[in-house]
């Protein structure tokens, strides 16, 4: 089986949306000067005026469903900054500091470190380990789910569980296009995750099965477009437009797709996730 079947309507669940804090960072400073990941090509560049365009879209989409979204501001000469899920783990209220693999992102991890303390958020650790935050930690209700295998350590998945006392599994990503795990997977509450088998090796495939038994799995036509790069609040899921099949999927299985164009971001390899930081308080 490559994608989940729909579920007849009466069988849909509901779903319920949980209001959520976001972190963002305006595109102003977007570029693609450096090739770090296969979707990024500098010789062919992208516009940063369309990049903004698209992330004031996808701002207006979480004000639209309730969620209250912050702002860092963008620093001259991080053309990457705006994904700001890369810039720390945020979980029960504590800061896991980001530390980033290649020296041209190095700079955003102290940058969103210094936001997030200002913000009030007093609780951080700075980690030994190489991690680039919510892109490689996805966190659910027992657990959070950590990528490995281009990025972000192994070493860093204990050091994030020691830190937040909470369980971390650890999933090995084996294909570049998807480098980070939240390129390949997302929660679509809690409990539950949608994700692209391919992205993941033999061992991890059977980790999630054996997890969640009822995810919803997409295919690869999907995960090109960078469709598992989604943000669900529990029955709103943001998600790339192109990510057709995806969307049927969810529609079918009682959430609430909205669709948004970030094709420009697409072009550093980067989507509506990416680009969002969840702040979780203290419980
Ligand atoms: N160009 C960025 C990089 O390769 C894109 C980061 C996308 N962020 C994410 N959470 N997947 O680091």
């Amino acid at each position: 089986m490559t994608v989940s079947p729909a579920l007849e309507p009466a069988a849909r669940p509901v779903r319920t949306a949980l209001r959520r804090r976001y972190l963002m960072c305006r595109p102003e400073h977007f570029a693609v000067t450096y090739a770090i990941n296969p979707w990024m090509d500098p010789g062919a560049g992208a516009d940063a005026a369309r990049a903004v365009e698209q992330w004031e879209a996808l701002r207006a989409a979480y004000l639209g469903l309730g969620h209250e979204v912050s702002l860092i501001d963008p620093i001259p000469g991080l053309p990457d900054m705006v994904f700001a899920a890369n810039g720390a783990l945020v979980v029960g209220g504590r800061v896991y500091g980001a530390r980033f693999t290649h020296p041209e992102r190095a700079a955003e991890g102290p940058a969103y470190m210094e936001w997030l303390r200002g913000d009030g958020f007093t609780d951080t650790l700075e980690g030994l380990h190489t991690n680039e935050g919510e892109g490689d930690f996805l966190t659910l209700d027992h657990v959070i789910l950590a990528g490995t295998g281009f990025r972000t350590d192994l070493a860093a998945h204990q050091e994030a569980q020691e830190f937040l006392g909470r369980p971390v599994v650890t999933l090995r990503l084996v294909d570049p296009r998807f480098y980070h795990l939240d390129t390949a997977l997302f929660p679509l509450d809690g409990g539950n995750v949608a994700y692209y088998p391919g992205a993941f090796s033999p061992g991890s495939r059977a980790v999630l099965e054996r997890l969640f038994p009822d995810a919803l799995l997409a295919g690869e036509a999907d995960a090109a477009v960078l469709g598992l790069n989604a943000v669900s609040d529990g029955r709103n899921v943001v998600v790339n437009a192109e990510a057709t099949g995806l969307i049927a999927t969810l529609d079918a299985h009682g959430y609430t797709p909205v669709p948004v164009d970030l094709s420009e971001l697409r072009k550093a390899g980067g989507g509506p996730k990416c680009c969002t930081l969840e702040l979780r308080p203290a419980a």
